[in-house]
């Protein structure tokens, strides 16, 4: 008895293989995230996070530049503060690290790639929440709003082209887009980070923006065990006026990919977020996985599921891999 049926044949050769390949990633759809400390001469590696920087202002725009010319379709910033305060001034100065910084790289790179900039409170609070404190110490979220708002314009005064409110906070993409509008900058965009899971797997970023936070974010990020309120979150941000929508983090989150995928009419974003990258390099290190195929395995994975664009530190070196292929 022979198999009548020969999936095989299609494996045969790297020909074949390349003609019925399914999924591709091409540089333009990696958007490559980006960390700048205020006050720094030179950058300064992260433990946690092997080949990622914080970068000083020089630093950030040299590799801006780079990484324009390898391709990648966007550059997405986190500012560091050197202070931090209960409310985060730093993130609505216009002369706060984030703010300069936007300028800074929009001076250096134009509009050849899409400069995007990091909404959230986070990295500018004494307390590390995404968002300010009541009374009682638990994040108000219409308090928070009205600073997103403000940071909002300062933003898109610095030259940032579309913003990624990622605090969770109810009704975050509608403030935005009316304080935008009303300031003149209908033209600027929003990438909501729509369903962002309370993650462990953000832990190495909490080097990166030297995270003050000291509990969880579980009363505004998503429970890991839930789709439903993914899909309802994507729908809000939707109907409030999102230009794209991101799941966060991406790897573990694959079915929610693909559900964003199927019901949103706008690109679906997908965040490979900071223990996805250690973990790889992490293992690679130790001589344990093949890193250069699990980072293509992975990304592969995530644009399979359903993801448009894809955050991701490797962002510039698989963008140089994809070139000479
Ligand atoms: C919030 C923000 C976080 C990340 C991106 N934006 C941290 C958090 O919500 O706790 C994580 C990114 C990563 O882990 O790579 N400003």
């Amino acid at each position: 008895m022979f198999p009548s049926h020969r999936p095989r044949r299609l494996r045969r050769t790297a020909a074949t293989r390349r003609l019925v390949s399914e999924t591709t990633i091409r540089p333009e759809q990696l958007v490559l995230p980006m960390f700048v400390k205020e006050g720094l001469a030179e950058p300064v590696a992260l433990t946690s996070m092997p080949g990622v920087v914080q970068h000083s202002r020089d630093s950030l725009r040299k590799a801006a530049a780079e990484a324009v010319a390898a391709g990648v379709g966007g550059l997405m910033l986190f500012g560091v503060p050197e202070r931090h305060d209960a409310v985060g001034s730093g993130a609505t100065d216009p002369d706060g690290i984030l703010n300069v910084a936007l300028r800074d790289v929009r001076a250096e790179v134009g509009d050849a790639t899409v400069l995007m900039s990091d909404l959230c409170l986070d990295e500018f609070t004494d307390h590390g929440h995404c968002g300010v404190l009541d009374a009682h110490g638990n994040v108000d979220n219409d308090a928070t709003l009205e600073v997103y708002a403000e940071m909002a314009v300062a933003q898109a005064h610095a030259g940032a082209h579309v913003l990624g409110p990622s605090g969770m906070m109810d009704g975050q993409v509608a403030v935005i887009r009316s304080a935008l509008d009303d300031a003149g900058f209908e033209d600027t965009g929003i990438l909501a980070y729509s369903a962002k899971y309370a993650s462990a797997f953000f832990g190495p970023f909490r080097e990166a923006v030297d995270s003050q936070l000291k509990g969880d974010r579980k009363t505004y990020q998503q429970d890991p065990g839930n789709i439903r309120e993914a899909l309802r979150e994507i729908q809000l941000d939707l109907a409030e006026g999102a230009d794209m929508v991101m799941v966060k983090p991406a790897l573990p989150y694959l079915d929610v990919i693909r559900a964003a995928a199927e019901m949103s009419d706008v690109p679906v974003a997908a965040y490979q977020v900071s223990g996805e990258y250690s973990m790889i390099e992490a293992a690679a290190a130790n001589g344990w996985i093949d890193r250069d195929r699990a980072v293509l395995e992975a990304l592969t994975a995530i644009r399979r599921a359903g993801a448009d664009i894809v955050l991701t530190y490797w962002a510039v070196e698989v963008a140089g891999w994809l070139d000479g292929r």
